[in-house]
């Protein structure tokens, strides 16, 4: 295969950054084709090809018009929650690879549909979690992996990313989440932290996600925003509109080898980006936010924290031996890629397996797995906490899948 043959569908917020920092500067694709429902988008993203690439991608409003092996050899669809999944399903069927973005699912039915459909055809299928990529995420992983930290007990991680403004914003920006935050109560975006924090646990490989319970906060955030920017706001509906997402949701998982994994939604009050990815074992432990790693008896990282806070940042003495070279080799444009190289990694990883016929590095289950959260914390949230199953989309298979490599470049 020479260049690949590249359709994007849904050109909004991400479709339209992953085409302009990522797709035109990978000179392993060519993007031969752009969907969105809203003409504008398109003749916007046609635009940056024809100045990058200098080729004129076929526009359509119809995602089905892409569905043809002569016009492209792959999609990458960023379409919204409600949506991606259907579309995915569509192209898996006609036999064209799909790289889907993230997001998660409030339905359980059109998650097996997705499996099935893959199992069915075994179109090479990736789910899109940058996240999966990231340096503090892959340095913990690898750590863990060489047994640094021991047995390992647990993790936990956080979508802490404060979107009020996106979110009250929706209506004139034509983007999907108020209408979530409005009428949804749950895990919304789950995959962030649990993707990594699964590979680590080598879910669906041998382990798996078993239960889960969901509590939510009330929900302040949104109600207080809206007031407080009362004549910013264009959309005067909003005044006086129930949110109905609470403002902080914890989920805790419990994995088939006793592992517990932590999450917490944190996208309506005010706040710093993070994604707190931590891992805890037997003999230390790593936590992004601090970026710190403490190995049982080491004096030095527990003065450290104990009495003076300085100095954290201590991980980055352990790069060098735990790095992988992709990123301590990552180039200027790279960073500039989007999300500081996590963003260009993950279609290198996705070109990569297309190319030389490999095993997607997330493939369908990884997709499904973390996807579900969605849905069963709205279920545990409804009953009050209450432990809800996490349905094995392997039927069984994970007892004997191999763990994978964690640099799935
Ligand atoms: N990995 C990341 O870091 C990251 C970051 C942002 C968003 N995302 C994901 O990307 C996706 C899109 O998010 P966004 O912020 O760009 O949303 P957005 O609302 O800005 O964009 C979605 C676009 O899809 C289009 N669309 C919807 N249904 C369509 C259909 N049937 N056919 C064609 N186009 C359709 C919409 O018109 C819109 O332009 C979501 O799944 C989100 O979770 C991922």
């Amino acid at each position: 295969m020479d260049k690949i043959k590249m359709g994007v569908v849904g050109l909004g917020q991400r479709g339209k950054g992953i085409t302009k920092d990522v797709l035109v500067k990978n000179g392993d694709i060519v993007i031969t084709a752009l969907c969105d429902v809203y003409e504008d988008r398109i003749t916007e993203c046609a635009e940056i090809v024809k100045k990058e690439n200098g080729n004129e991608p076929k526009g359509t409003l119809n995602y089905r018009d892409l569905i043809s092996k002569e016009l492209i050899d792959a999609v990458y669809i960023a379409t919204s929650w409600e949506t991606h999944i259907p579309v995915a399903i569509d192209f898996l069927n006609a036999g064209i690879p799909v790289a889907l973005e993230v997001g998660g699912s409030l339905d359980i039915k059109e998650l097996w549909e997705l499996v099935d459909a893959w199992e069915k055809t075994k179109t090479p299928f990736m789910f899109m979690e940058n996240c999966c990529y990231g340096k503090d995420e892959l340095l913990g992983t690898q750590m863990a992996r060489k047994g640094v930290f021991g047995e390992i007990v647990h993790c936990s991680g956080a979508y802490a990313h404060d979107l009020r403004e996106e979110v009250a914003t929706g209506k004139e920006k034509r983007h999907y989440r108020l209408n979530h935050y409005i009428s949804e109560n749950c895990e919304n975006y789950p995959t962030h932290e649990l993707g990594p924090i699964a590979k680590l646990l080598n879910i669906n490989r041998g382990n798996r996600m078993v239960s889960l319970v969901s509590v939510a906060s009330k929900a302040a955030g949104m109600r207080d925003y809206v007031k407080k920017n009362s004549d910013k706001l264009e959309n005067k509906e909003l005044q006086g509109e129930i949110f109905n997402q609470g403002d902080i949701v914890d989920t805790i998982i419990t994995c088939e080898n006793g592992e517990t994994i932590r999450m917490c939604l944190d996208t309506t009050l005010p706040r710093s980006y993070d994604r707190a990815f931590t891992v805890r074992g037997t003999n230390g432990y790593y936590t992004q936010t601090l970026n710190y790693v403490f190995i049982d008896g080491d004096e030095e990282a527990f003065q450290t924290i104990e009495h003076n806070m300085k100095n954290i940042n201590n991980a980055v003495k352990y790069e060098e031996e735990y790095l992988p070279e992709f990123w301590k080799k990552i180039t200027k444009e790279e960073i500039e890629a989007g999300h500081g190289g996590m963003d260009a990694f993950e279609f290198r990883g996705f070109v990569s397996a297309l190319k030389n016929k490999k095993e997607m590095p997330i493939d369908v289950y990884d997709a499904a797995a973390w996807m579900c959260i969605t849905a069963l914390s709205s279920e545990s949230i409804k009953n009050n906490g209450a432990p809800v199953q996490i349905p094995d989309f392997t039927r069984g298979a994970y007892k004997t899948r191999k763990p994978k490599d964690v640099f799935p470049i």
